[in-house]
């Protein structure tokens, strides 16, 4: 392909000892409200999307006085973790959701850390950020190339990105919300219904880097097997992220829920504890503008 990035594939485990503290989110959701507005919900089922950043944290140097943006910053945690890790510069939290920004405003403060309320594909500054970074979010965004040239745009001239972003993964929860969707006892709840979630292989992705100008260093998928304890984690695991259901009653979403939790177990065979292993698939891009 004649460009200079490294693609490699790993595989690991990841075992969930509270269920509630450290069952998931990810992949899905699909349309409705933007972004997520359980906020607190969020915050305590997000283990996955915490150990996948912190993960590639580890790898990605910050320099002395850097301006980081985080694109989808969700409720600050991570955002958070930055500012205090950044022996001085300023680190920026972005949401397209109001409740989320709200959330970490209120949770997540100190000196060098601000958020604001915003959309990936229309960041409202230009060269401004030395790093931009976005953890569990571009799967959100449809038009992934706008998100990208928009990231492009507010970073400084050979400023770096950072994403994490579940990689394509035929199980993936949004596939599983799209079959309860069309089967014939909710069908007629979502007369609109749209998938709003998108999913990337590594070379579709260097691609799309190469067309919002980006030089792609890195680009690595690693398969990790999170564990749920029982059917009450994968749920709580599951609600956040399913944003399009906001419309039903209570008792509706729940039913809804409990259906996908049902249709992801028709596909899985419980380990001997009866805890129920599910398969994420994890990309990590690394690039720098042009
Ligand atoms: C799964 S959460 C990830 C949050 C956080 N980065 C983390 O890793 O814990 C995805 C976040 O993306 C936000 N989001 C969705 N679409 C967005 C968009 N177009 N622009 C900015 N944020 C968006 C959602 O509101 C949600 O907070």
């Amino acid at each position: 392909m004649g460009r200079r990035f490294f693609y490699t594939h790993k595989l690991y485990m990841i075992k969930l000892a509270n269920i509630f503290a450290l069952s998931i989110s990810l992949q899905v959701g699909l349309i409705a409200s933007p972004g997520i507005t359980l906020a607190q919900d969020y915050q305590k089922n997000s283990g996955l999307q915490w150990e996948w950043a912190t993960e590639s944290l580890r790898n990605f140097a910050f320099a002395p006085g850097d301006k980081v943006l985080d694109v989808g910053c969700g409720d600050g945690k991570i955002t958070a973790l930055i500012a205090q890790q950044l022996s001085c510069g300023v680190v920026m939290g972005m949401d397209i959701s109001e409740k989320m920004i709200a959330h970490a405003s209120q949770h997540c403060q100190a000196e060098n850390l601000t958020f604001f309320q915003g959309n990936a594909v229309d960041i409202p500054y230009r060269e401004q950020f030395d790093k931009v970074i976005s953890f569990c979010t571009l799967h959100w965004v449809l038009d992934q190339e706008r998100a990208l040239i928009s990231m492009n745009n507010s970073l400084k001239q050979s400023g770096a990105l950072l994403l994490v972003i579940p990689a394509k993964c035929p199980n993936n929860i949004a596939s599983i919300a799209e079959l309860v969707v069309h089967s014939e006892k909710w069908l007629s709840y979502f007369p609109d219904f749209k998938q709003e979630r998108v999913y990337f292989s590594a070379s579709e992705y260097a691609d799309l880097l190469h067309k919002a100008h980006f030089d792609a260093r890195s680009i690595v998928e690693s398969e990790s097997i999170t564990l749920y304890p029982n059917k009450a984690a994968l749920i709580a695991w599951i609600r956040p992220v399913v944003n399009f259901i906001d419309h039903l009653a209570t008792d509706e979403q729940n039913a809804f829920i409990e259906d996908m939790a049902d249709q992801m177990l028709l596909n899985t065979t419980l380990l001997s504890d009866g805890s129920i292993p599910i398969r994420h698939v994890k990309m990590e891009v690394v690039a720098v503008k042009l």
